[in-house]
């Protein structure tokens, strides 16, 4: 890890610093806005700090790519690690500090507690990457209770584990409201997401086909096609442009529940991971 005093913001490893700093503002009535990320941040994570502050006084934002959320075979090596960088993207946004722990930190020898999830986290991400959520909520339960903001946001770009961790911060009875930030795009509709940066020329343009699906699923759905129709109609589209597609799904926009046959008949969500190459893209919309 570089020196972290050298950084353009204020930045600690340490939770005691961490918690007087936070302690200090909210004495001092100060409301702190919480914005955990895993770093190579782009526009999306400084539309969060953007949404912190309009809420809350101080804002901390957290770089860790946790270990826990990833399978063996998964992308934790490659994962994008640009601390010096975001750093200064945090200090333009003007973000009040980072938190940057070490893996040694929040996992020492001996860590064995697991949280077990149903709800929204069932189907969908979970179908194919069983260890995903409950590697973020355990890290994100560590961090709220490291932090303790008075809120914290989660883009909606990650739909299923902004539910999730609602869900989690309710369930829990956590005294910390759950802000969702909107998803932003690149011209051509592609979400923006630190994986985009895996992406070759040719599979860059692909990418930006599931958005265009995934919009025409959810005007299908708007329209009144029973959304088996309408799922096989995106399926078809995403299975002839996407190497692999994990699935392409309407669900209840409140729970993630399956929705009852036919036309849609409460407010839906539309969801979808697919392939390109060993790039895993995940979107979503509302629907209407
Ligand atoms: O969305 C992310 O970047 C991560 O899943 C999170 C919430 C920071 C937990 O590691």
């Amino acid at each position: 890890m570089s020196d972290l005093s050298s950084l353009p913001i204020a930045t600690t490893a340490d939770l005691d610093q961490l918690r007087k700093k936070i302690r200090g503002w909210q004495r001092d009535g100060q409301r702190v806005g919480f914005v955990p990320t895993m770093g190579a941040l782009h526009e999306g994570h400084l539309s969060l700090i953007k949404l912190a502050q309009e809420r809350g006084s101080r804002v901390v934002a957290s770089i860790f790519v946790n270990p826990a959320q990833f399978a063996p075979h998964e992308d934790f090596d490659a994962y994008p690690r640009t601390l010096r960088d975001d750093a200064a993207k945090l200090a333009n946004a003007d973000c009040d500090m980072l938190y940057a722990p070490l893996a040694s930190d929040l996992y020492p020898d001996g860590f064995a507690t697991e949280l077990k999830l149903g709800g929204a986290a069932q189907g969908l991400e979970t179908d194919f990457r069983p260890h995903f959520f409950a590697g973020v909520a355990i890290v994100v339960a560590k961090l709220f209770n490291r932090v303790q903001p008075d809120l914290a946001v989660f883009g909606e770009k990650d739909y299923q584990q902004l539910l999730v961790i609602k869900q989690m911060v309710r369930d829990l009875d956590l005294p910390i409201s759950i802000i969702p930030g909107p998803t932003l795009r690149e011209r051509d509709g592609l979400a923006l997401s630190s994986r985009n940066a895996y992406l070759s020329t040719k599979e860059r343009e692909i990418a930006a086909g599931l958005h265009e699906i995934l919009t025409g699923f959810a005007r299908d759905l708007a329209n009144g096609t029973d959304w088996e129709t309408a799922q096989g109609k995106a399926l078809a589209k995403a299975a002839s442009a996407f190497d692999r597609v994990d699935y392409i799904e309407a669900r209840c926009a409140a729970t993630l529940a399956p929705l009852p046959a036919g036309p849609v008949d409460r407010p839906a969500r539309v969801l979808a991971a697919v392939w390109l190459g060993k790039t895993r893209l995940i979107d979503n919309l509302a629907v209407g």
